[in-house]
């Protein structure tokens, strides 16, 4: 039997308008340009202004591109699935305000909560739809309004985060592209180093949980740049391996965005040069889920059809992994 793939078939995206700099940032904490740009890579983030707008406002936005792209009428989608750590509130899931606000009546959807993994978690989950033969048009979202958890007095994290979101499209095709292998993986021994420690069943929300700044995300950024490097680099090193893919087989490398010296050493250890390597954290900073399809939506017009993509993504959980992509289209 012919074996089906999943497919992307068009990329959307959406970032806010308001630019944070690193100038402004250094208005609000004790940091300078000069130690942003070489510690991190980042330059600038976009922030989600305005009363009542969360995720699914970006996730919405992203949808709606994706469905022009594509020619997509809402009606045809048949499930849609958002990786978020920043949902619009713990329940309903921000999928399910996505699918109402662009019309996809007859999808189901739902979240995934993987942190920085969030998209490739989603992406794999997604394909599997696709790939059963069950379900035909699959869309996949991937982002945060991190600024709605970000503590601005905190240095160790306000510089490092950002807002935005990006959607794919999956569809079923015989043809030997789309998803072509997936390596995903977890150790909540590492919750302690990147989290958010209050809102959940564990700590309900209270005024001395927001005293305690436990409302935001904290993170131990020396221990986590650690486990990052080894890891993403580990992870794409295996991928590559299992699919017998050399150096001069990757087109590109799509890597989570979180500081540029930890996507540097994934680049390193794959044998991947500068060229190959995807990079916009100078503009938007972590958008956390975003950062892949962001990635790609601002590298489409230079993918080719048959061109090997390695995604590969760190994060809180921790969560981290890596996915081999053939790309199907040329843009
Ligand atoms: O996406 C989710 C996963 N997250 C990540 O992958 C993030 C991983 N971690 C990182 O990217 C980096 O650890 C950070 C960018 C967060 C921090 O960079 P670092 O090179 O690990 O710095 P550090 O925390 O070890 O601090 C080095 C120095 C310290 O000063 P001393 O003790 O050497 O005098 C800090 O106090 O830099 C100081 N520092 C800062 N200085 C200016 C820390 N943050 C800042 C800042 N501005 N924002």
């Amino acid at each position: 039997m012919t074996k089906i793939h999943a497919a992307i078939t068009g990329v959307g995206g959406y970032v806010p308008d308001y630019i944070l700099t690193n100038q402004e940032l250094e208005t609000m904490v004790e940091t300078n340009d000069e130690w942003i740009t070489t510690r991190t890579g980042i330059k600038e983030r976009r922030i989600l202004k305005g009363e009542g707008l969360g995720t699914s406002y970006m996730g919405a936005k992203a949808v709606e591109e994706l469905l022009r792209k594509t020619n997509t009428d809402p009606k045809e989608v048949d499930l849609i699935i958002v990786a978020t750590v920043t949902p619009d509130m713990p329940f309903p899931a921000t999928a399910n305000l996505v699918a109402d606000q662009v019309g996809a009546v007859n999808a189901f959807s739902y979240d995934i909560s993987a942190a920085c993994s969030g998209f490739l978690y989603a992406l794999t989950t997604g394909a599997k739809f696709v790939e059963s033969g069950t379900h035909k048009k699959v869309i996949v979202v991937g982002g945060d309004k991190m600024s709605s958890i970000i503590n601005y007095k905190d240095r160790a994290t306000c510089i490092i985060f950002g807002d935005g979101c990006g959607a794919v499209m999956l569809e079923p095709t015989t043809e030997e592209v789309g998803l072509m292998d997936s390596i995903l993986r977890s150790d909540g021994s590492g919750a302690q180093f990147l989290k958010m420690p209050a809102g959940g069943s564990r700590i309900p929300a209270s005024y001395a949980s927001v005293e305690a700044n436990l409302h935001y995300a904290q993170q131990e950024g020396a221990t986590v740049f650690k486990f990052a490097v080894t890891n993403m680099a580990e992870v794409s090193a295996e991928i590559m391996q299992r699919n017998n893919l050399t150096s001069n087989d990757v087109a590109w490398l799509v890597a989570h965005q979180a500081n540029k010296r930890i996507i540097d050493a994934t680049a390193n250890r794959m044998g991947v040069t500068d060229d190959k390597v995807m990079m916009n954290i100078e503009k938007y900073g972590n958008t956390t889920a975003g950062t892949i399809p962001l990635l790609l939506w601002d590298y489409e017009k230079k993918l080719k059809k048959g061109d090997n993509l390695i995604m590969a993504a760190f994060g809180g959980g921790f969560t981290w992994g890596a996915i081999y992509v053939k790309w199907a289209y040329t843009a």
